[in-house]
């Protein structure tokens, strides 16, 4: 997968610009970047959803959405009637309809790929809930679990883990591990740097073009981060990051993340 030169954005906003990176097959790729870098817009154009304005964007060896099939990818935010009578299989169970056809309906394999790949992210216990009735970080587990039931090449996952407690959390990256060794090719985006470090393989840096691309042992780097997140940041002896907004000195306890927004100024 590769991106040469693109430039993207919105109306005549710009969210990217010369951006130029290649993945391998079989990367866990972290992204990452304070807010409104890019990173979704990065996903985005790798899923096919945002046309670049310029340059060249390749996935699996074609144009985006010629593999769509190939290619799982979640938003950061579902646009999703909550109160719509839809249960977590229902939902799950999208993630097979690429496979399916027009006319075709479940079958046996698909039924076991949903309840796999729910057990995979401990949910599926909840099979038949309807998903208005589940908790954050639990709908954000089923929309994992959709991803996963595609069995894709390339999973294209926007802050997958934001909003998840630390134990599913760990959980939820032994399996993205777990499918990168499979050669499938995993890009997340997150907020989570000092995960980004340990969990994953690869990091790339945004901040509306690349920043840093390389191993995940850099995000350790002040000057990296600080180029990625525009100085406003404290590096601490063992490298755990505090970026600090430079308007509001609230004691942050050790571990505490504050990002600074750029688009609040
Ligand atoms: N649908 C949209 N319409 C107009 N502008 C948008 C849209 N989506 C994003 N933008 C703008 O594009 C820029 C990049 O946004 P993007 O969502 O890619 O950032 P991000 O790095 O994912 O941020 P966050 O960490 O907050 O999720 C921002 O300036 C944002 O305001
Ligand atoms: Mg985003």
């Amino acid at each position: 997968m590769s991106l040469t030169d693109v430039s993207a954005g919105y109306g005549d906003r710009v969210a990217l610009e010369h951006v130029t990176v290649s993945v391998a097959r079989g990367s866990l790729l972290a992204v990452v970047g304070p807010n409104g870098a890019g990173k979704s817009t990065l996903l985005k154009l790798m899923a096919g959803l945002v046309e670049p304005w310029s340059g060249r964007v390749e996935i699996l060896g074609g144009p985006p959405g010629r593999e769509a099939r190939r290619v799982a990818y979640v938003p950061q935010a579902e646009l999703v009637d909550w109160g719509f009578p839809v249960t977590v299989e229902d939902v799950v169970m999208m993630g097979r309809f690429p496979r399916l056809g027009p006319v075709r309906r479940p079958g046996r394999e698909d039924r076991r790929a949903v309840v796999e790949a729910l057990a995979q992210v401990d949910m599926d216990h909840h099979l038949g809930t309807q998903i208005g009735r589940l908790s954050g970080g639990q709908r954000r587990r089923v929309f994992l679990a959709r991803a996963l039931a595609a069995e894709p090449d390339l999973f294209l996952l926007d802050e997958p883990v934001t909003g998840i407690d630390p134990t599913t959390q760990e959980l939820l990256m032994d399996l993205l591990e777990a499918q990168a060794r499979r050669n499938r090719t995993v890009v997340a985006t997150t907020h989570d740097l000092a995960a980004a470090a340990q969990r994953f393989e690869q990091v790339l840096a945004i901040n509306r073009t690349v920043v840093a691309y390389g191993p995940a042992g850099m995000l350790l780097d002040a000057d990296v981060l600080a180029k990625a997140y525009g100085g406003h940041l404290l590096v601490l002896p063992g490298g755990a990051a505090i970026l600090d907004d430079a308007h509001h000195h609230d004691d942050a306890a050790p571990g505490e993340r504050h990002f600074h927004d750029r688009d609040a100024h």
